[in-house]
C-alpha cells in the first residue's frame, strides 16, 4: 500500500512494519520487526479460510444490558464493524434490564419482578421505551463512527431498525397480570433478509410490537433466538455476564450437544452438581435450544467482558464461552477399541478397491492411539491416523477415509485439520501421504510432490514399489 493510499485509508503514515532510517541502524530491531512482519504475514493469511468460510453467513449477536453498560462495548461495536465489512450478515439484537431498572428507579416506580418476568405496568412502559430508544441511538452513532486511524475509518455502515418483530403480550399468569411484557409471535424475516442482502446490519431493541398498534416489552433472549431462528441464521451469539453456561458447580460447560442440553433442562433434583445446570443459564439455555430444534445450528454464550471473544470465536477453532450445537449426534473424537469394527467395515471397501493399504484386526488394535474417528449416530463414518516420526519432525497420514454416504460436506477437511493440530502438539513440522487416487484432493489442501527419498528412512524401506504410491508433503 502506497503512503497516499495509506493517507487516504487513515493509516498512519508510519506502521508497526516500516523501518525507519532511525530503525535500520538498529540491526536487533530490525531482526526483531521481521520476525514480527513474518508472523503477522502468517497469521494473516491463516484467517482467509475462516473469512471465506464466513462471508454471506446469517449472524445473530445479542447484546445483554450489561454488556451495553460495559467498557468492552466500544471494542464489541468494532469487531462487529469489521465481520460487516467481511461480508457477514449481522443482525444485532439488545436488552436494557439494568438501564430499565435505573429509569424506572429514577422515576420512582417500583420495578415488579415475578419469577423470572418484569411485570411492565402502564406507568412503566414509556420509561422501558425511552432505555430502549436511547440504547438504539447510542449503538446507532457507535455504528456510525468513521473517525481517521480509527477501525472504523472507511465501514460506512448502514444501520436498520423497524417493526420487524410483532409480539404479543404475556397476559395473566398465576394471577398476576404482566400488562405489558410480552413474547415474540412473528418475526418478518423477509424484510430482514432484504435488508442484509444489502449489507445492512438490522438492529433490534427488546421490543415488539402488536396489531393493536401496542408496543410491548420482550426479554432480548427471545427476540434473539426467534429472530434466529426466523432467518435460518447460521450462528447465534448471546453476550451475556455469565460468559457461558454454567453447571450446578459455577463451572463453565465448554461444549453443548442439543441432547444434553435438554437433559439438563429437565433436570430437578437429585443429580450431582456437575450433570446438574445453574438457574442463571436455565432461561438463556431455554431460548437457545429453541432456536435450534428450528434450525439454528451452532448457538455461542460469550462474556462480553472477555476482549476479543467475538473475533476468536468467528476466526479460530478455539472459541471462548460455551458452544451449544443443534448436531448432536456426530462427533469427532480419538479412537477406542470398540470403534474397530466400525474402522474396518469403512476401510474394507477401499482396501478392496486398492485405495487405501490393508490392515488387519490386530494390527489396528496395536495402533488404534494413532487413530481419530468421526462418529456419527453411533456407527464410524470416517477415519484418519497419524504416524509420527519424531527424529525426523514429520508424521504420516494414513487410513484417511470418509464414508461415501457422507462425503463432500467438509469432513475430510476437519479430520485433516485435527490430524494436522495433532502433529503440531508432537512438535512435528510436516506430514506426508502416499497415495494412488487421491493427490489432487490433497494438493488443494496445501500438499505438494516429494520424491520418495524424502520419506523417513524406516518407511522408505517398507515403500512399496509395485503400488507406486505418490508421496505429498505438507509443512505445517
Ligand atoms: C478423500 C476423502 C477422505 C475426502 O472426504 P470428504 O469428506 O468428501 O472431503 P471434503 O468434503 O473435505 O472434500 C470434498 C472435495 O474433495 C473432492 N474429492 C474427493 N475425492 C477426491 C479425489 N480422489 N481427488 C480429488 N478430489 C477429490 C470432492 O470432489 C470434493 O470437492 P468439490 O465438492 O469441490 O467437488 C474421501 O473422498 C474419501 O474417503 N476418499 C476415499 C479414500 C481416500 O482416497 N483416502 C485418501 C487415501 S490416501
Amino acid at each position: 500500500m502506497s503512503s497516499s493510499e495509506r493517507e487516504s485509508a487513515g493509516i498512519s503514515s508510519r506502521s508497526r512494519f516500516e523501518h525507519t532510517a532511525e530503525d535500520s541502524g538498529n540491526p536487533k530491531r530490525n531482526a526483531d520487526l521481521s520476525v514480527e512482519n513474518q508472523n503477522w504475514i502468517r497469521w494473516f493469511r491463516q484467517t482467509s479460510p475462516y473469512i471465506n468460510a464466513n462471508r454471506g453467513k446469517r449472524l445473530v449477536i445479542a447484546l445483554s444490558g450489561d454488556a451495553l453498560d460495559h467498557e468492552n462495548l466500544i471494542d464489541i461495536v468494532h469487531d462487529v464493524a469489521m465481520l460487516n465489512s467481511l461480508g457477514v450478515k449481522i443482525v444485532l439484537v439488545f436488552g436494557a434490564r439494568p438501564q430499565i431498572n435505573r429509569a424506572l428507579h429514577q422515576a420512582g416506580i417500583d420495578d415488579q419482578v415475578c419469577g423470572k418476568l418484569r411485570v411492565t405496568s402502564a406507568r412503566a412502559m414509556p420509561h422501558v421505551l425511552q432505555a430502549a430508544g436511547g440504547l438504539r441511538c447510542q449503538l446507532e452513532a457507535l455504528l456510525s463512527a468513521g473517525m481517521a486511524n480509527s477501525p472504523m475509518h472507511g465501514a460506512s455502515i448502514k444501520v436498520i431498525s423497524g417493526n420487524f418483530v410483532m409480539s404479543r403480550p404475556v397476559g395473566v399468569l398465576d394471577g398476576v397480570d404482566y400488562g405489558f411484557t410480552g413474547r415474540v409471535r412473528k418475526v418478518d424475516a423477509h424484510a430482514i433478509q432484504q435488508f442484509l442482502d444489502q449489507q445492512a446490519i438490522v438492529l433490534l431493541p427488546s421490543i415488539g410490537y402488536s396489531l393493536t398498534g401496542e408496543a410491548f416489552n420482550l426479554s432480548y433472549e427471545d427476540v434473539a433466538a426467534s429472530v434466529a431462528s426466523a432467518i435460518g441464521a447460521h450462528k447465534l451469539i448471546m453476550f451475556s455476564e455469565q460468559g457461558g453456561i454454567l453447571d450446578g458447580n459455577g463451572d463453565l460447560i465448554r461444549e453443548l450437544s442439543l441432547a444434553r442440553a435438554q437433559r439438563l433442562l429437565a433436570q430437578v433434583e437429585g443429580v450431582s452438581p456437575q450433570d446438574a445446570l445453574d438457574p442463571e443459564c436455565r432461561d438463556l439455555l431455554a431460548f437457545i435450544c429453541t432456536a435450534c430444534h428450528q434450525g439454528v445450528d451452532r448457538s455461542y454464550v460469550l462474556s462480553f467482558q472477555h476482549e476479543g471473544a467475538l473475533l476468536q470465536e468467528m476466526f479460530t477453532r478455539d472459541g471462548l464461552g460455551t458452544m451449544i450445537s443443534a448436531q448432536d449426534y456426530e462427533q469427532i473424537r480419538p479412537a477406542k477399541l470398540t470403534d474397530i469394527g466400525g474402522i474396518s467395515e469403512l476401510l474394507r471397501p477401499l482396501e478392496e478397491q486398492g485405495i487405501l493399504i490393508r490392515r488387519s484386526r490386530e494390527l489396528l488394535e496395536m495402533e488404534i492411539d494413532k487413530f481419530t474417528v468421526d462418529e456419527r449416530d453411533g456407527g464410524i463414518i470416517g477415519c484418519a491416523a497419524l504416524y509420527p516420526y519424531p527424529s525426523e519432525r514429520i508424521g504420516e497420514l494414513a487410513c484417511f477415509a470418509v464414508s461415501s454416504r457422507y462425503r463432500r460436506h467438509g469432513r475430510g477437511d476437519t479430520l485433516l485439520q485435527i490430524i494436522e493440530d495433532k502433529a503440531r502438539r508432537l512438535k512435528l513440522n510436516r506430514i506426508f501421504a502416499l497415495t494412488t487416487q487421491t493427490e489432487h484432493w490433497f494438493r488443494e489442501r496445501g500438499f505438494v510432490p516429494a520424491s520418495i527419498n524424502e520419506l523417513p528412512e524406516s518407511k522408505r524401506a517398507a515403500y512399496n514399489n509395485q503400488r507406486n504410491s505418490k508421496l505429498f508433503i505438507k509443512m505445517l
